[in-house]
């Protein structure tokens, strides 16, 4: 438990955490200081000078607050004339240079150069000399690209290629008015964590290729969501829009910071699998190839598990834990086999030190709590033995995958529920459309063992219906996500003291040998 002081702001006093900085210590109890350079991840560097602030009587000398550590009965003035002139003086240096061009500009909207302008500013710029013309549009490599001009150098970008990816890339050239951040020749930014520089950037001068000029993000509706791209389990906002005549789309990710999972970045390859959420995508039900209604669909499946001797389940490593545990249960209604063997969601060696993991499930963990064999030697027998088999979302062949089993599962009678056209989705006799990660909510737990929930974001104009319908439509005894739970608390000792109306927004970290459960926010 962090140590707190009281202290005084502009005469009022709050209770902040002892020894933090003042942006932070101020920030967290809801009262923003101007900042450009500061960013938590990345610490300080004091080059901006926009957060100067007064200390103990308010007169100058000012201070930098993102140097400037909180501590017992400290005065922090915010809003004294000469602390709002200091910062009218460092926003109009900012912008002396600066094209000004934020009606093309894709940062408009969540720019800090705009807002600070609208909170401080508002003066018409004095100067009537020609503007320092710089380089624009530089493709800097991993889909970033740079705008010389919109940028303020504060660093912040240099420091995350040095700090956080070591890898580098990026420097600033040159002095006084002519300094500019760039790469160096023939060496363009290469690491797998690029994009984060696009986020961190305070300004419009570091734009994505990917995102740019694709909509304005006041029209974008951000929710929270986690990353399925690997099993860390990454906090991401996914932004979407709803466009008028056109349905639900989602137009980016971005890293939303959650210190036990993955701090404040995600990966690119994490970040840009929002396209795998609006493509590729089944949407309607086929019956042999042919598109068919939902309810024959359904028939069906349902018609083929009552003729079948001996049908094998397969579950997703990405279902979340109350899918996972619909589809046990109706399994034992059919009398089926389940297994959760998916190795060729797993890409031996890509994984890293950081964030990004060689499993590019969501939920693995899921299906060793909740007791779901993934065991290779047992699926090839299970497979052998069956005489139906049945994936709900299981892409046995991803990533070109599964080679050594494919032509034994192509041998058999194929049912797929399933949010993507997949080889299997080819080679089956129903395939039923259902909803990807961003339209449903559930719990999963990461590589990490920590527990983490999270809501539907997306909604379509025809919402998909979700395993968990899936399955109760086939009759099984689990109606919906809370339902799931007394079941899986009573088998799972892990789970056994949750209560999953009070996971914490951050994950609960299990423990996964001893029969109790902490929360370690
Ligand atoms: S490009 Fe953005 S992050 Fe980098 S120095 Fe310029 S303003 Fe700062
Ligand atoms: S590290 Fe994994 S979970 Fe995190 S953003 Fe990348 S793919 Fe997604
Ligand atoms: S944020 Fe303190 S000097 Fe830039």
């Amino acid at each position: 438990m962090a140590e707190m002081v009281k202290l005084f702001v502009n005469g009022e006093e709050v209770e902040v955490e002892k020894g933090k900085n003042l942006i932070d210590a101020i920030g967290a109890v809801g009262i923003e200081i101007p900042h450009l350079c500061y960013h938590p991840a990345l610490g300080a560097d004091g080059n901006c000078r926009m957060c100067l602030v007064g200390i103990e009587d308010g007169r100058p000398p000012l201070v930098p607050a993102c140097k400037t550590p909180a501590h017992e009965g400290m005065k922090v003035l915010l809003d004294a004339d000469h602390i709002k002139k200091i910062q009218r003086d460092v926003m109009e240096l900012e912008l002396i240079n600066h094209p000004v061009d934020c009606p093309i500009c894709d940062q408009a909207g969540e720019c800090k150069l705009q807002d600070y302008y609208m909170q401080v500013d508002l003066e018409e710029s004095r100067m009537r000399v020609p503007q320092v013309k710089k380089g624009k549009n530089k493709d800097f490599g991993c889909g970033v690209v740079h705008d010389q001009e919109r940028c303020v150098l504060c660093g912040r970008c240099v420091r995350f290629t040095r700090q956080i990816t070591e890898t580098g890339e990026l420097g600033i050239v040159n002095r006084t008015d002519d300094a500019r951040v760039t790469i160096f020749p023939g060496r363009p930014l290469d690491n797998r964590y690029a994009l984060n520089i696009v986020d961190i950037c305070p300004v419009g001068a570091m734009t994505s290729k990917d995102f740019r000029f694709k909509q304005r993000v006041w029209f974008l509706n951000p929710e929270k969501g986690i990353c399925h791209g690997c099993s860390k389990g990454c906090n991401i906002f996914i932004d979407h829009n709803r466009e008028k005549y056109k349905d639900d789309i989602i137009y980016r990710f971005r890293a939303r910071q959650n210190d036990l999972v993955n701090g404040y970045f995600i990966c690119d390859e994490g970040r840009l699998s929002y396209h795998r959420e609006n493509e590729g995508r089944l949407v309607n039900p086929l019956i042999e190839g042919k598109e068919t209604e939902f309810d024959e669909a359904l028939q069906r499946i349902q018609d083929e598990l009552k003729a079948a001797r001996k049908p094998l389940f397969m579950i997703s490593p990405n279902a979340t834990l109350e899918q996972m545990w619909a589809v046990k249960r109706v399994a034992t209604l059919y009398g089926a086999q389940c297994s959760g063997f998916s190795d060729s969601y797993i890409k031996p060696g890509d994984g890293d030190d950081y964030l990004i993991q060689d499993d590019k499930s969501a939920n693995r963990r899921g299906l060793e709590l909740l007791d779901i064999d993934t065991d290779k030697e047992s699926f090839v027998k299970a497979l052998a033995e069956c005489d139906l088999l049945v994936s709900f979302r299981n892409d046995l062949f991803r990533f070109g995958g599964g080679a050594d089993y494919r032509e034994q599962v192509e041998s058999k009678k194929i049912l797929v529920v399933s949010s993507h056209v997949n080889d299997l989705v080819a080679r089956s006799v129903v395939a039923l459309p259902i909803a990807s990660f961003s339209e449903y909510g559930g719990s999963i737990v990461n590589v990490d063992n920590v527990l983490q929930q999270f809501v539907p974001a997306v909604k379509k104009n025809s919402p998909p219906k979700d395993i968990v319908e899936i399955t109760r439509l086939l009759g099984g005894a689990v109606k919906d996500d809370a339902q799931a739970w007394p079941g899986m608390k009573t088998q799972v000792k892990e789970l056994a003291d949750v209560d999953p109306d009070q996971i914490p927004e951050q994950g609960l970290q299990l423990i996964s040998d001893s029969e109790e459960a902490h929360v370690t926010a």
